[in-house]
Order: structure tokens, then sequence, then C-alpha cells
């Protein structure tokens, strides 16, 4: 049985962006970080992007931008704030993250973010995906971001695999850049990812499927691969886990300077007794590892930062 090939040939990598492009220009999703080069907003879009879906980050990204509309209102904050309007995203880590890097900024540079990819991720808070994000979306530079969408779409269409290595991804995302637009490109492979390519594709209808290696791969080995892509729904088992509970803590702190240790076990878990006291300090003791609150141990109190 033949391998489908990891290198994609000249003419089928122009076929693939020639689909993706014209793709976008037909069905482009109309996202409010869409409509802008601000690159403090598309740097907010991204955090908040980085671990939530589209659609509950639109409002939260309106409501916080309305709240810090620069990243020197941002820097001026007190977390306590930023944490305020971050609620309900999750993943409070990022809230932490953002506003550090808007301190950063402002300390260093006085408010104006870096336009160079290796400049972003010497930020605090902001890893390769980001960075190359916001310069190539913000600033026009010629960089791929690739995160999980876009590695999923590249990997499958032009090597016809579902997995590959992160250098031979890396490879492909530098070899089918277009030479312009590299802003636009990275968020067209977003919208196939997220709409077709997803983790269980919808082959059927994807607008790549007349040049994508994965379709032609999958013709060739139908029984092998018919559910190479299925993945199991993940059960609910979020509440009542100890990232449930790390949230609750977060929420409770946002709105109090101080609490005194036992106090906020019995705001975040009813019934709270003494046997809970080593698995709250344990959640609290992960929390301070994050930075996210400030422990102290002699008063048995905590704080946000
Ligand atoms: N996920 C991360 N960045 C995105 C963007 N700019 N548009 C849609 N989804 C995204």
């Amino acid at each position: 049985m033949s391998t489908p090939s990891i290198r994609a040939d000249h003419h089928s990598m122009r076929a693939f962006r020639h689909a993706v492009l014209r793709y976008y220009r037909r069905h482009k999703r109309d996202l409010p970080w869409r409509r802008t080069r601000d690159p403090y907003r598309i740097l907010v879009s991204e955090i908040m992007l980085q671990q939530t879906q589209v659609e509950r980050v639109i409002p939260k990204y309106r409501s916080f931008l309305a709240r810090f509309p620069t990243l020197r209102t941002l820097a001026r904050a007190r977390f306590a704030e930023v944490l305020r309007e971050w609620l309900g995203l999750g993943y409070n880590g990022r809230a932490l993250r953002l506003w550090r890097c808007a301190r950063a900024v402002v300390r260093e540079t006085g408010g104006k973010l870096p336009t160079d990819v290796s400049e972003l991720e010497r930020l605090p808070g902001i890893g390769p995906y980001t960075a190359a994000a916001v310069a190539a979306m913000a600033f026009g530079a010629h960089v791929p971001a690739v995160d999980v969408n876009v590695r999923r779409v590249l990997t499958r269409a032009l090597s016809g695999r579902n997995d590959i290595s992160p250098l031979r991804v890396s490879m492909l995302a530098s070899a089918a850049l277009p030479k312009s637009s590299a802003g636009e490109w990275s968020q067209a492979l977003m919208d196939i990812g997220s709409m077709y390519c997803k983790a269980s594709p919808r082959c059927y209808d994807c607008p790549l499927r007349v040049s994508c290696a994965y379709v032609s791969a999958r013709r060739k080995r139908p029984s092998r691969d018919r559910g190479a892509g299925a993945r199991r729904m993940q059960a609910n088992v979020f509440i009542g886990s100890n990232r449930f509970y790390r949230g609750r803590v977060m929420r409770v702190l946002a709105t109090r300077r101080r609490l005194e240790v036992g106090a906020l076990g019995r705001e975040v878990k009813r019934g709270f007794s003494v046997t809970d006291g080593a698995w709250l300090q344990g959640i609290l003791a992960s929390l301070e590892r994050d930075g996210l609150v400030r422990l102290d141990r002699a008063r048995k109190t905590v704080r946000l930062p």
C-alpha cells in the first residue's frame, strides 16, 4: 500500500492555495477582530480565542474592549478589575498574562506593541503562535500563524495524513504561505478548520476536497481511514473538578480585597468543613503557582496579586 507523500508538489500547493483563498473571499466569517488592524485588539482576541470558542468570545471581546479600549487603560487597571471583566470566559490565567503583558509594554516602550515576531515573543504571556498571529494580522508580517485548526488543515490537505511531526507542519506552513496577506491566509485556514476540517472531518462538502491529499488518501484506503478523524466527545467532567473550583475561587476574590481561607472555602463549596482544608490548600497552592493569588500563610488569608 502506498503512503501518501509528506511533501506537496508545486502544482497541488497552488491548487490548495487557490481553493483556500477562493473560499475565504466568498465565505469569510465576519468577526469583530477582523475589522481592525489595531495590534492591541488583535492581541486581546487571540488570547481570548486560545481556549474559548468564537461565539463565546465575541460578547466578551466587545465588553472587555469597551472597558479597556487601549493597552494603556489595561495596564493602568488593577488586576481585580481585569479579572471582573474576564469572568465567564474561564482560564483566568490568560487575563493575568494579558495584564502583565500590557504593563510590560507600557513600562518598556510607553505602550506600543512591537511589530517584530521575536520581540513580541519576548513579552510575558506571548508564545510563538500569538506573536505570529499579531505580527501577521496587525502588521502584515510574512509569517504563518499555526494554531490547532491551521495545523489540522495543512497536515491533512498537504500530507494526506492526520498527524505529522511539528517540524513537518512548520515546513508545510512556510511553503504554503502566499506572497501577501499572511494574516488573512491563516484566518482562512482557521475558518476551514473550524467548519469542515474538524477532528471528525466533513470532507464531503469541504471547499478543498478537489485538491486535498487526505480526501484522495481516503479514497484509496477507505476501510482503514473510515473513522480516522473521529474523536469521542469528552464527557462533561468539568463541574466539581479542580478547574471548576479554581474558577469559583477567582470569582469570589474578584470582589474582595482579602479573605480568610476558611471563609473563602465556605463561599466556594457548599458544606465546606475542616476535612476540606487540605483540598482547598491544594487549589490555592496551584493558583499561587500560576501567580493568580497571593497567600499569607501566617494570617491564613488570600488575595489577588
Ligand atoms: N482562532 C484564533 N484566531 C482566530 C481568528 N483570528 N479568527 C477565528 N478564529 C481564531
